[in-house]
């Protein structure tokens, strides 16, 4: 592994060509949780996974909160920015492209808030279970030509109803191209999770290759 600074797990990918997925697991995770299921979902991508540094009880997050579903937004900056620089250092490291997010609750979630403030890093994002992370004034071209996905649990005890519709606006005023499903789950994944992230996934790739 390439001395970066955060633990984290690289793997090569063994398709040309694939864009790679940063792969961010969900509270109490770490760096190897959702890299089978990031397997299944873009099979043969480049796979940057890397383990959440603050600790919460002992349990990796990406960010402090303050009590569930309530954020330290200063926090949430300082370490989406954090997260932004690692992954600038980690394309150079192992010349990558700039990678899509793959990210499910607290991951998915500092996924968004890279994406808000610093629209270059990611090319899009799969926002697994995600809420509004913080609300940041946007230019509304900054996300233009990136796509997000976002999958949400009508059940979710943890997401506030109606939630995930706002980040889905929020992400589209800033001017990604947003696709919102609503899933009959709670906050875990299903199966479902894995086929409409697969799709959306193959629809994106071969998206940009006609785009390019
Ligand atoms: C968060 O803290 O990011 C969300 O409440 C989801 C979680 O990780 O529990």
């Amino acid at each position: 592994m390439a001395d970066l600074p955060f633990i984290h797990r690289f793997e090569a990918g063994a398709r040309s060509g694939a864009r790679p997925l940063l792969v961010l697991h969900g509270t109490g995770g770490d760096e190897n949780d959702l890299v089978p299921l990031a397997r299944a979902v873009a099979p043969g991508a480049p796979l940057l996974s890397p383990r959440g540094k603050v600790l919460e009880n002992g349990m990796p997050r990406f960010f402090r909160r303050l009590a569930e579903g309530v954020f330290d937004a200063e926090d949430v900056r300082r370490r989406a920015h954090e997260l932004a620089d690692f992954v600038v250092a980690a394309r150079a490291a192992y010349d990558i492209s700039a990678p899509i997010a793959f990210g499910y609750s607290n991951g998915a979630n500092i996924a968004a808030a890279v994406m808000l403030l610093r629209p270059e890093v990611l090319a899009g994002a799969v926002l697994l279970r995600a809420m509004v992370p913080l609300t940041e004034p946007v230019a509304s071209t900054a996300l233009a030509g990136r796509n997000v996905l976002v999958l949400s649990g009508v059940r979710d005890p943890i997401i506030p109803p109606g939630n995930a519709g706002e980040l889905a606006a929020l992400l589209e005023r800033a001017g990604a191209g947003v696709e919102h499903r609503s899933l009959m789950a709670g906050h875990e994944l299903t199966q479902a999770d894995v086929t409409l992230a697969r799709q959306w996934l193959e629809n994106d790739a071969a998206g940009l290759r006609a785009a390019s």
